[in-house]
């Protein structure tokens, strides 16, 4: 959460967000599209436009140099407009509640022709979801500026870090543990950063149902859901019957006491934190199992099961086409022409 100094520039920031604020409700409520839902919210306006304030100021970034920028007030606007077009169409992030829960969403990248395309769905999916951290961690050795911008373009709340997969892997021509390294990069940034909320594995390349993220906020220990798109049965799952779990449903069970997909489970950052040394293996296959295993003292009995008793696919395992990487530009011929900029963007 941003920590706010009380100061006159608070003073100013707050009255400008109210002043925005007011003109957004304002357009809204006289826009003829959603006749329905500006009844409902003609009863609301009040809880309804400080909750707004509150999650606009969640996500965005604000550091001890409280200066107003022009930057900061349009992060907070767009935050705020989001979350008004987000509530008219669906009911998912509630109104008002108990006080919001951090997610803190892992994602391992790499540089790749796909990785903006990837980071740019994935994000726009985030851009739904109240009261996240995205941890976005580089398979590389430097930070790359252009997706630290790219980032930062989106408005989330996020941290950039750097954890390079080890070179014996890198160079293996089998099988390599993908995102290893960075995963366990976030796992030790929470455990020195976070005192509490709910960790997430979440690949740059699946898709996500934004329901997701509110079924698993209220995770205890480790909660549990069905995954689409996985090996040759097309799911990866736990078996439920009478409400109870009673095995795994996976393509690939192979003697692993948690089959499950890296999208298939979250965990909460306390339960985390009192397992100093759980950690994922560099094991191509066995990096979900080993990691839950790494969570004992825990058992499959206490696996909290979400998406209505596992009955709904709230995840996918998609995988963007691989590209090859794009053909060197003629800087001549293309001098001073937009070629030379989009080059820039594509790999
Ligand atoms: C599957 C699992 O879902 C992954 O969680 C698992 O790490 C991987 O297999 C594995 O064990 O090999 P898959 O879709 O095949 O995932 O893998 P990718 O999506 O290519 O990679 C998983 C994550 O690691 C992605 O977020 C990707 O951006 C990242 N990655 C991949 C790297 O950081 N470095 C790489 O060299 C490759
Ligand atoms: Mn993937």
């Amino acid at each position: 959460m941003v920590t706010l100094s009380v100061s006159l520039q608070m003073r100013i920031l707050w009255t400008l967000v109210m002043g925005t604020l007011f003109v957004l409700l304002v357009q809204y409520q006289t826009s003829s599209v959603w006749p329905q839902q500006q009844a409902q919210m003609n009863s609301r306006v009040d809880p309804f436009a400080e909750d707004l304030v509150a999650i606009a100021l969640s996500k965005v970034e604000i550091g001890d140099d409280t200066t107003v920028s022009k930057e900061m007030l349009l992060g907070i606007t767009r935050q705020i407009a989001r979350y008004v077009v987000y509530s008219s169409g669906c009911s998912v992030s509630p109104i008002s509640g108990p006080p919001p829960i951090t997610l803190y969403i892992i994602t391992p990248t790499y540089r790749r022709p796909e990785q903006v395309a990837d980071l740019t769905r994935m994000a726009q999916t985030l851009m739904l979801v109240r009261d996240i951290h995205w941890l976005v961690i580089e398979d590389a050795k430097s930070k790359s500026p252009q997706l630290n911008a790219l980032l930062q373009s989106f408005g989330i709340k996020f941290t950039h870090l750097i954890a390079p997969m080890p070179s014996r892997y890198k160079n293996t021509r089998g099988a390599k543990p993908k995102g290893v390294a960075n995963r366990n990069r976030a796992l030790n940034w929470i455990r020195e950063n976070a005192n509490e909320g709910v960790a997430y594995f979440a690949d740059d390349d699946n898709t996500y149902d934004v329901r997701l993220f509110n079924e698993i906020r209220d995770t205890q220990r480790v909660s549990m859901w069905p995954v689409g798109l996985c090996t040759k049965t097309g799911l990866s799952t736990p078996i439920v019957r009478n409400g109870s779990l009673i095995g795994f449903y996976d393509g690939w069970i192979a003697n692993r006491k948690f089959p499950v997909d890296m999208a298939g489970f979250a965990f909460s950052v306390n339960f985390l934190k009192k397992r100093p040394h759980a950690k994922m293996p560099y094991k191509p296959g066995y990096e979900e199992d080993g990691f839950l295993r790494s969570l004992s003292p825990f058992e499959p009995r206490e696996i909290e099961l979400k998406a209505d008793n596992c009955t709904k696919i709230l995840v996918w395992h998609t995988q963007t086409k691989k590209n090859e990487p794009s053909l060197k530009v003629n800087v001549e011929k293309y001098n001073n022409t937009n070629i030379l900029e989009l080059k820039k963007i594509i790999v």
